[in-house]
């Protein structure tokens, strides 16, 4: 363990923004100097990493406001095409994080962060095209494409391609290959405190394996409540034990890792 040197960072998202877009040195007061890591290349790679959960939250919140509860007859009214998804993904990504995903090359972000999300938007939509036979299954069905079967196969298969990982995980979670390893429970440990500030992300840089890791929060929306809220204990529609979550809760979280490459 002493030789595994490594320090904390955190930042809240419009501050890391900012930080790229005019000076870096505008969050980087509370960092210390990484030997071997520059910073500059440290905030590069910890935006690549949050533009990427943002991106994954997004695609898993497009699935979640259009496909989860929907009644046989809206459904067959609703047709989820990869192009409304892709539509509406444009849309929720630009709304959070202010970057047009059609119009990449003018947005002022790495440009490590403009490939990788160009390929998280690939991944997304091979993902809902293969889903489109069990989109419009009707008579639902306990295995539905929910957002965290999307969010899971979007993750294996970019990590696949970019050797990025993507993993969605929780505290408690419902499925035992979302268990948190140890990094990853002491932040959800972190965004569990009610007191903890929303959407802060909690990255880290472990000089050993020269990997940045980044851990971005997850909240409930009202949809997510169907199966994550009350009553606590009672079985949702895909036969999981409810959490008792509130709306606007920490829900889990998105884990990124990359591997630093100057
Ligand atoms: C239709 C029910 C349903 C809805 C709606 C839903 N989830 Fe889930 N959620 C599940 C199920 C089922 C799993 C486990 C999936 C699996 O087997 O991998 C899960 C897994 C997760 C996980 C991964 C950790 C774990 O428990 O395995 C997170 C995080 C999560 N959900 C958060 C949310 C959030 C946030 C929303 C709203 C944006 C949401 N969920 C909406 C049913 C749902």
């Amino acid at each position: 363990m002493t030789s595994r040197l490594r320090w904390v960072i955190t930042s809240i998202l419009a501050c890391t923004m900012a930080g790229w877009a005019s000076s870096e040195g505008v969050c980087a007061n509370d960092r210390q100097p990484e030997p071997g890591v520059p910073l500059h290349t440290i905030l590069e790679f910890e935006t690549t990493a949050r533009l990427l959960a943002i991106l994954l939250d997004s695609g898993r919140n497009v699935i979640n406001e259009d496909l989860v509860l929907l009644d046989e007859r809206e459904r067959a009214e609703k047709d989820f095409t990869v192009d409304l998804f892709e539509r509406q993904l444009v849309d929720v990504f630009r709304s959070r994080s202010g970057i047009d995903l059609l119009d990449l090359e003018a947005a002022r972000i790495p440009n490590r962060a403009k490939k990788l999300l160009k390929e998280l938007v690939v991944v997304s939509k091979q993902v809902v095209a293969e889903a489109q036979p069990e989109i419009n299954r009707r008579g639902g069905s306990t295995k539905e494409f929910i957002p965290a079967i999307f969010g899971a196969r979007v993750g294996i298969r970019f990590t696949e391609r970019t050797h990025v990982r993507l993993k969605q995980t929780a505290l408690a979670p419902r499925n035992p290959l979302n268990a948190p390893d140890a990094v990853e429970r002491a932040a959800l440990t972190a965004f569990a405190d009610s007191s903890y500030p929303l959407e802060k992300v909690i990255s880290e840089v472990t000089a050993k394996s020269r990997s940045l890791r980044l851990m971005f929060p997850l909240y409930t929306t009202r949809k997510c409540l169907d199966c994550h809220g009350d009553p606590k204990g009672e079985l949702d529609r895909t036969g999981y034990p409810r959490e008792g979550f509130q709306l606007g809760q920490n829900a889990g979280a998105i884990s990124v890792v990359i591997q630093i490459r100057p």
